[in-house]
């Protein structure tokens, strides 16, 4: 068994932006009797990550944390009542770590991964209740398995069980983040008809590489208008909304009467004048999702694992240079996740 060292590196935050992003050397954390030690591979940054960084609204920290929700490593040591987990299994965190199965409740929607009042996974070791842990695909390597937990999850309760999409209908997905990217991968798996939006047309190429996805520019092209020309006038039968603000007047015009729309996104924002009548003439069900609990986790990563899906990685960075790798999450010409390496990983650092 690895046995770890007294002393860590680990990143905490006070929601005072990237520059104030500390690092610190503390003690390695001893797991009590249900806890496991995980020795970090890789992190993998979301756009919710910029937002506890920067302090935004609710994210803010009231004291420094360890931010980024997401992460992948192996198991070094367990408490002496651990029965799940042993030395050598590779875990994640769940996102919200209470929200086991079932839906999502008051009770268990509380201390989200990654701040601003639960500690994330930016540091070389971090300690996880046995409950809190989940089994990372088996295919994905270390820093692959790292960018899956929250905008795979979140892609995943969207289409298959909010929206319950079926092979041969068509989605309409939202730009190329990491939520849209995922939701690209899934709806292709589940053989649906997939469109996508960018505002750039060397992004919409690699979306091409990626499978037979129809694309649509919004810079340069009206989106629904488009949409409903790709769908013999009908619309999408289900949207995956991962900008929000107005854009959902956008996805309201672009899909069909009784069709499903998946709300996740707040890149345009909290509020927005919407046309609410849209909503009784398309008939419409309109789906709030919020990430989603272990058993999604565990469904995905089965599925990740069945369809031989692999997360698009923008770039890799070691983790001396995650100031750098936020700042290219927040200029927003990324394409795919940017993953941030420990020392525990193995893989090879690129862009
Ligand atoms: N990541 C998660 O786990 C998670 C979970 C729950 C909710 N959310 C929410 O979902 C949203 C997306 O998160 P993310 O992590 O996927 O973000 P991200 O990786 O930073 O991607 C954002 C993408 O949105 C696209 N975009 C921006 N403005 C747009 C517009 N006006 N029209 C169309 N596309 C636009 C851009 O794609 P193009 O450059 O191709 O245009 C951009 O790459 C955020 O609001 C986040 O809070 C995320």
């Amino acid at each position: 068994m690895t046995v770890a060292p007294s002393t860590m590196r680990a990143w905490t935050t006070r929601g005072l932006g990237i520059d104030d992003l500390a690092e610190e050397t503390v003690p390695v954390p001893v797991p009590g009797p249900t806890d496991v030690l995980v020795r970090m591979s890789a992190v993998g940054l979301n756009y919710r990550d910029l937002l506890v960084v920067g302090g935004v609204d609710g994210w803010r920290p009231a004291a420094p944390v360890v931010p980024i929700s997401d992460g992948a490593g192996v198991v070094v040591a367990v408490g002496d009542a651990v029965t799940a987990w042993r030395p050598g299994d590779r875990v994640s965190a769940a996102f919200l770590p209470r929200w086991r199965s079932g839906p999502l409740t008051r009770e268990t929607y509380v201390a989200p991964v990654g701040g601003p009042v639960n500690r994330g996974m930016l540091a070389e070791y971090v300690l996880l209740d046995q409950d809190e842990a989940v089994r990372a695909p088996e295919t994905l390597d270390d820093v692959h398995a790292a960018v899956l937990p929250a905008a795979g999850v979140t892609a995943w309760h969207a289409l298959v069980r909010r929206s319950r999409v079926q092979a041969g209908e068509t989605v309409l997905v939202h730009g190329t983040g990491g939520v849209a990217l995922y939701a690209v991968q899934i709806a292709l798996a589940l053989g649906a008809r997939v469109i996508v939006t960018s505002g750039s047309d060397e992004k919409l190429a690699r979306l091409r590489e990626l499978g037979d996805v129809l694309t649509i520019n919004h810079r340069t092209a009206d989106v629904a208008a488009e949409v409903l020309a790709l769908t013999g006038g009908e619309g999408a039968d289900h949207v995956v909304e991962t900008v929000g603000g107005t854009n959902l007047n956008v996805s309201l015009a672009s899909v069909r009467i009784g069709g499903t729309i998946a709300f996740i996104g707040l890149i345009a924002g909290r509020a927005a004048e919407i046309n609410t009548y849209e909503f009784v003439t398309r008939n419409v069900t309109v789906h709030g999702i919020e990430t989603g609990s272990h058993e999604m986790f565990a469904e995905l990563a089965a599925f990740v694992d069945e369809h031989g899906i692999v997360p698009v990685l923008d770039s890799v960075h070691p983790v001396e240079d995650v100031r750098e790798a936020l700042r290219h999450l927040e200029h927003g010409a990324h394409f795919g996740k940017i993953a941030v390496t420990l020392p525990g990983s193995a893989v090879a650092l690129s862009g």
